[in-house]
């Protein structure tokens, strides 16, 4: 038996309609805030993504050589090809850009629970605005996104000047290593790379360098931040961001630590966490970033997040059950003369749910009516299989026969009470409009 690669999943109906109503929300939720939905391709150019992704995700990439010799890449994320696509397409739009994506990345990592080779991604990204408004709306963005999921998470709030501040004396390899280090929480594996490299990365005077980042990583506090670095240039930029989010209520800690995996980042980060998962607790990364100009377009200064959806749906799971819209089905069973009437019948069910016009442009409305999932009996049993069948599958039966079909009516079934009652085809469509909740 042929078995799915590593890392990925098959999704079976159950599951593809719980992960449906979850996205739902969250696209609904981005769309309220003036966010519009984008999607870019599966694969770009290698190249995108060794620019300033990072050692992390470039040693986890996907690479390739297409037929032509020429270098390609499944994206690992979707920040770099979103700005790669402002770069060729969306430059001359009004400014701030707001838009959102909800795709699949695809990373090579050893895989576990909550970390997969195949994940998706609900990202936003905002771009060309520079403020602590800015960066303020989308932690605030984050935040009414991941509730209107249900998922219990925990935000923490950082900025990279601080920490720039303490490594500045280190060499920028060393600083970038350290950073490695930091967002890992690897304090052991710090020091001893800066112990091994000793007066030359390291350079003289690192075990001091250590001891703030220590203390840096303890701190919560924006005095605290302001008693270990001192008046840095970003200091009012920092202070306003914490009185906006405040003013809006968010629970979030300050976090001066956070040092992310990913190069890009040039000032606020931000990450989500999941209380209730194991070792792959974090949800969601973001923060303020600088990549148009290395494109090829302008400096546009953007932020952005991306939530990682499979983690937030393990999540959910491990709580509780996670309501789907449920839709009546309506199994169509034909026998003799009534057999030629089976789609006809089917479609009345479905017309019924869809509205007057049944398309999308003389019905726009048609996600706000109930809708009925009719099938039609295709099998060539006897009445009792097919019935049985039915059962296992549908709600109601919908019986055409010789008799019904002289009549012109149908009998309708409610397969959980076994009740039947002999109705116009119109007055069944009806009755199961009615129906409740199953
Ligand atoms: P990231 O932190 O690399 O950031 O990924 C975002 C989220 O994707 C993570 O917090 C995690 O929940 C999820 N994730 C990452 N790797 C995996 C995996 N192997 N399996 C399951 N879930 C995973 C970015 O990708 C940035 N592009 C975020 C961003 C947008 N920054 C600015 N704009």
């Amino acid at each position: 038996m042929l078995q799915r690669p590593k890392g990925t999943r098959d999704f079976l109906p159950e599951e593809m309609e719980e992960r449906r109503a979850v996205e739902g929300r969250l696209r609904d939720h981005a769309r309220s805030w003036g966010y519009r939905e984008i999607a870019t391709p599966a694969f770009e150019h290698l190249e995108l993504f060794t620019v300033k992704s990072g050692e992390g995700i470039v040693s986890e990439v996907y690479a390739f050589e297409d037929k032509k010799g020429l270098s390609m890449a499944l994206r690992p994320e979707i920040t770099a090809p979103v700005l790669r696509m402002y770069v060729n397409e969306g430059r001359s739009l009004p400014k701030p850009l707001r838009w959102f994506y909800f795709a699949d990345c695809f990373r090579y990592e050893d895989p576990q629970k909550g970390r997969y080779r195949q994940f998706w991604q609900f990202g936003t990204e905002l771009i060309g605005a520079d403020s602590p408004e800015a960066s303020a709306e989308v932690i605030l963005l984050a935040g009414d996104l991941l509730r209107a999921t249900g998922v219990e998470f925990t935000l923490q709030v950082g900025h990279l000047a601080p920490m720039k501040k303490v490594l500045a004396p280190l060499a920028p390899e060393a600083r970038a290593r350290v950073m490695r280090f930091l967002d890992k929480r690897d304090f052991d594996g710090m020091e001893r790379y800066l112990a091994d490299a000793g007066g030359g990365a390291g350079g003289p005077g690192w075990q001091a360098i250590l001891a703030t980042l220590r203390e840096l990583t303890a701190a919560r506090t924006l005095p605290d931040l302001w008693r270990l670095v001192g008046d840095i240039p970003e200091k009012p930029a920092i202070e306003a961001l914490d009185r906006i989010l405040r003013q809006e209520g968010l629970s979030f800690s300050w976090n001066f630590a956070i040092a992310r995996g990913l190069d890009y980042y040039t000032g606020m980060v931000f990450e989500g966490f999941a209380p209730n998962l194991g070792a792959e607790n974090q949800i969601l990364g973001g923060g303020e970033y600088r990549l148009a100009r290395l494109f090829g377009g302008d400096d546009a200064p953007s932020a952005g997040f991306a939530i990682g959806f499979d983690r937030v749906m393990v999540s959910l799971r491990n709580v509780r059950e996670i309501p789907v819209e449920r839709w009546p089905v309506v199994m169509v069973i034909t026998q003799g003369k009534g057999r030629e009437l089976a789609f006809s019948a089917a479609r009345a069910f479905r017309d019924a749910s869809a509205g007057d016009a049944g398309t999308l442009l003389g019905d726009v409305d048609h996600r706000r009516r109930k809708q009925i999932m009719a099938l039609v009996d295709l099998t060539e049993q006897n009445m009792n299989k097919k019935m049985s069948h039915a059962a296992k599958v549908a709600d109601f039966a919908v019986i055409i026969g010789d008799r019904e079909a002289a009549a012109g009516t149908v009998t309708l079934k409610d397969l959980h009470t076994g009740d039947q009652v002999p109705l116009s085809l119109e007055d069944a469509v009806t009755e199961v409009m009615k129906s409740g909740p199953r």
